[in-house]
């Protein structure tokens, strides 16, 4: 998904167009994106076009990072071989995610270490949804069933992303988000189909805690997401959130029948005349506190990135001593 929080701003100061070329070069760009063409990394592009981007794209990368927290968390208590090969294989996956999106980011002009200390000093967002704990290995399925899933209906339409280092890295990306998806909702069915009466109760019991903040997901409603209608324009968000939101909780209601789950909202029923599921009020005020930084992990996941990162330094210290010598010797040749 990972795309809710894009929407915040960071102080933009947008300086006006000023010079004739400058003018041209803006007509040009808005026929470019009339017309549907891709904008590479080296073509002319509005300064808040690229900042947009630049927001939209590392927290992307960010969530994909932290993401991998929650469920790394659970690869050592896997119940089987199988599933730890899984979910190990599903992690590093996430990890791969990060990476592609980082590199895109990239190309706008910003540097890794840039994104990385914003991401540790609170600057930068993630995911909310990041920020909920992992009780029990159901909400390991539970996770790639809804969190993956919603994360899916969020970022096809990115794949036809006017920014095409974006876009590229997306379609890489959703392919792979496909088999968390199935992982999840397999290990659930299995759960359900098989286990014991402890065990579907832990998959309801999941599905409870993880269906409101799944919904979240998408960002805030329509009339309240104030950039959304420029992101639009510029072709980088194709679907509105509150479209991508209705159609994840269709899709939902079908799959939670056939695991044989309730999904915990009184007022979910079909709508005849909008043909969708109407469902209940979202806790917006909830979503809020958790990307203003409290919710029950953010500190707890923010530290284990900033330790990892610290951890790490002796290797890309390493790695910069053997490029520094394979430098030296190059010159030397
Ligand atoms: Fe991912
Ligand atoms: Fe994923």
């Amino acid at each position: 998904m990972y795309t809710q929080a894009m929407d915040t701003k960071d102080g933009d100061d947008v300086k006006a167009v000023r010079s004739a070329e400058e003018m041209q070069l803006q007509q040009r760009f808005d026929a470019r994106i009339d017309a549907g063409d891709f904008i590479e990394a080296k073509d002319w592009m509005p300064e808040n076009y690229r900042k947009t981007l630049l927001r939209q794209i590392s927290q992307h990368a960010h969530s994909e990072i932290v993401g991998m927290l929650p469920e790394g968390n659970w690869i050592s208590r896997a119940p089987t071989l199988k599933r730890k090969t899984i979910l190990l294989a599903k992690v590093q996956d996430e990890a791969g995610h990060g990476l592609y999106l980082y590199a895109a980011a990239e190309t706008l002009g910003t540097s890794r270490d840039q994104m990385i200390d914003a991401l540790h000093s609170g600057r930068a967002k993630y995911s909310s949804i990041f920020n909920y704990p992992t009780l029990t290995w159901a909400d390991m399925g539970t996770i790639g069933w809804l969190v993956d899933g919603a994360a899916i209906m969020n970022q096809v339409p990115i794949c036809r992303c006017s920014f095409a280092p974006y876009a590229r890295a997306m379609i890489r990306i959703c392919r792979e988000e496909s088999f968390h998806q199935r992982q999840g909702f397999e290990a659930l069915l299995t759960m359900m189909r098989n286990g014991t009466d402890a065990q579907k109760a832990m998959v309801q019991d999941a599905v409870n805690r993880w269906w409101w903040p799944c919904l979240m997901m998408f960002g805030p409603p329509d009339d309240q997401s104030p950039n959304s209608a420029q992101s639009m324009r510029w072709g980088i968000k194709r679907v509105s959130n509150d479209e991508l939101r209705q159609k994840f909780i269709d899709a939902a209601v079908e799959q939670a029948k056939v695991l044989g789950v309730t999904l915990p909202d009184p007022e979910l029923r079909w709508n005849e005349e909008r043909e969708h599921w109407d469902h209940g009020p979202i806790d917006w005020d909830e979503f809020k506190r958790v990307i203003a930084g409290d919710g029950p992990c953010n500190r707890e996941r923010l530290s284990a990135r900033v330790k990892a990162w610290e951890d790490g330094a002796w290797v890309r210290e390493a790695a910069l001593a053997h490029a520094g010598k394979q430098a030296t010797a190059k010159e030397a040749a």
